[in-house]
């Protein structure tokens, strides 16, 4: 039986093999939990880039993108509350030296749980077949309400103690559950302590006059102190949004699963600026909206789920997250968030700067309400990546690994293939190439058998192959292949453009 650990492990040397990701200055051993896209990676990600661009600012009349600065002014993150409150609670183990995230070790002690109780559920299926009644089974197992008082138990003091900051009772229910180090089995800890994600750097060249500035955490930020010179610039009217691409950077603690949680990462955030009392509809609105921008990629919808936050951040009145069913099982994917307020707020009080809005439909002033989609670019290439990795059994008795990516996202279109590298078919694929490489990216390869050549094709995602031979230079036709159905067709070369173009669009693009 493979395991998350197992599929996770193959998706990295997956990536790597194929020039998607690899680990950031490699030669000297890697910095930890930062990463570079390679060849096929950049592309892939530029193209989901694209993607949420074009859906969040071309199709939404009402909303404009920007680039703002990575550095910002350091009272910027002490308005927006990540001087004081942008913490972690850590705890090392005085044994083995490791760091971990005492919130997320609890975490993982509730998930085991959990996953103990699905066990008994399958159990019961197996064992009940047709008779199985999966609710009542749950409200009467002996051992699901055992395990589901202890889950109960352990959440509500966990809760407590984060909303009450209470480090030291964070502390005591680790040493309660015998939560151990998963490392060396230690239950030997130190106190728990708050820790500040933000990186910092000076900015000035005279050390004497430097300022410390932050790496900006989110590119959130931006957003709101560009709010009035977007809205008065671009005289749209509330309710509208502001879009940004960017990166951002935290010094997580825990720091593995790949470009799932990475020091240094990319965002794709929207800020939707509403009237008071109007945020919970709109709230609504973007859930609705998010979901279906996942869908629309045509990954399985059972990968997907929403996840009310438990604790709400202090500037919310509303916050929920898509999880996505990445290779280590269900985590967040996107946050959705009712902000209030408070950013814009919070950036009026520290600025002395008014940020206010006059609504002519009401003939009032006021500080606008915001709803925020956030979304991780890494992490949505990881969900991408991993649900199109699949080893395929063929009829034939071989293997093969193919990247099922839906075609619009694909780093290259087409490969185009000379069936030979002689009699003037490289010189045919080289006029279809040609044709082709303005408006795709296609990729031309001649070396090798063009069974591997397919092959190769496959695992790196290319929807289509299309081979030149010998009747090509008779009948200008080709043969193009697809990359999941793997079924041949002959087709006039003047038709190969249609084809892809047809398979590009996201309906048909899986
Ligand atoms: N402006 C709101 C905000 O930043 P967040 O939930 O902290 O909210 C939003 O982050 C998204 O950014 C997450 O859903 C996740 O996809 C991505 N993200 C956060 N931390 C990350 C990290 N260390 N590595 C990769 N992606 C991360």
């Amino acid at each position: 039986m493979t395991t998350n650990e197992d599929n996770l492990k193959k998706i990295i040397s997956h990536a790597k093999e194929y020039g998607f990701v690899f680990p950031s200055s490699e030669i000297y051993d890697g910095l930890s939990a930062v990463y570079d896209y390679g060849q096929l990676g950049a592309e892939l990600k530029k193209n989901i880039k694209d993607f949420w661009w074009k859906s969040m600012v071309q199709m939404h009349e009402n909303i404009v993108g920007i680039d703002a600065a990575i550095f910002m002014h350091p009272e910027t993150w002490k308005a927006s509350g990540h001087v004081d409150a942008f913490n972690d609670p850590l705890i090392d183990n005085k044994d083995s030296k490791k760091r971990y995230r005492a919130d997320v070790l609890i975490e993982e002690y509730i998930e085991k749980i959990r996953l103990k109780n699905e066990k008994e559920v399958e159990k019961g299926k197996k064992r009940f077949a047709d008779n199985f009644d999966e609710t009542q089974f749950r409200a009467t197992n002996p051992n699901i309400l055992r395990n589901q008082a202890k889950i109960d138990e352990v959440t509500s003091r966990f809760k407590t103690a984060m909303e009450n900051d209470n480090l030291a009772d964070i502390k005591t229910l680790i040493e309660d559950l015998e939560i151990a180090c998963p490392l060396s089995g230690s239950k030997n800890w130190t106190d728990v302590k708050q820790f500040n994600l933000m990186f910092s750097t000076e900015i000035g060249s005279v050390a004497e006059a430097a300022n410390k500035i932050y790496l900006r955490p989110e590119t959130a930020q931006g957003i709101f102190v560009n709010f009035l010179n977007v809205q008065k610039t671009s005289r749209l009217k509330i309710p509208f949004g502001i879009a940004q691409i960017g990166k951002a950077f935290r010094n997580e603690i825990v720091a593995r699963q790949f470009i799932f949680r990475m020091r240094e990462f990319e965002q794709m955030e929207m800020q939707f600026f509403v009237r008071p009392g109007e945020e919970m509809k709109w709230y609504e609105y973007w859930k609705s909206e998010r979901i279906n921008w996942h869908l629309s990629l045509g990954i399985d919808e059972k990968n997907y789920r929403f996840h009310d936050h438990v604790k709400l951040a202090h500037y919310a009145n509303a916050a929920c997250d898509i999880e996505f069913n990445f290779p280590m099982g269900f985590k967040e994917l996107e946050g959705i968030h009712s902000r209030t307020d408070f950013d814009l707020k919070q950036h009026e009080k520290h600025s002395g700067k008014k940020l206010q809005y006059f609504d002519p439909e009401i003939n009032q002033n006021y500080v606008p309400y915001v709803v925020e989609t956030s979304i991780g670019l890494d992490r949505t290439f990881l969900a991408i990546f991993s649900s199109s990795y699949k080893e395929e059994q063929l009829e034939d008795g071989s293997e093969r690994t193919v990247l099922k990516l839906p075609a619009f996202l694909a780093p290259y279109k087409a490969a185009v293939l000379p069936l030979v590298k002689k009699d003037g078919l490289p010189e045919k694929a080289r006029e279809i190439m040609d044709l082709l490489k303005y408006d795709y990216n296609c990729q031309y390869d001649e070396k090798d058998s063009v069974g591997k050549r397919y092959r190769r094709q496959d695992a790196i995602g290319t929807p289509f192959c299309i081979t030149v031979d010998h009747e090509s230079l008779e009948d200008d036709k080709v043969t193009i292949r697809d990359r999941d159905t793997m079924q041949q067709e002959r087709v006039a070369i003047s038709e190969v453009e249609n084809i892809i173009r047809k398979k590009l669009t996201r309906e048909n693009s899986r």
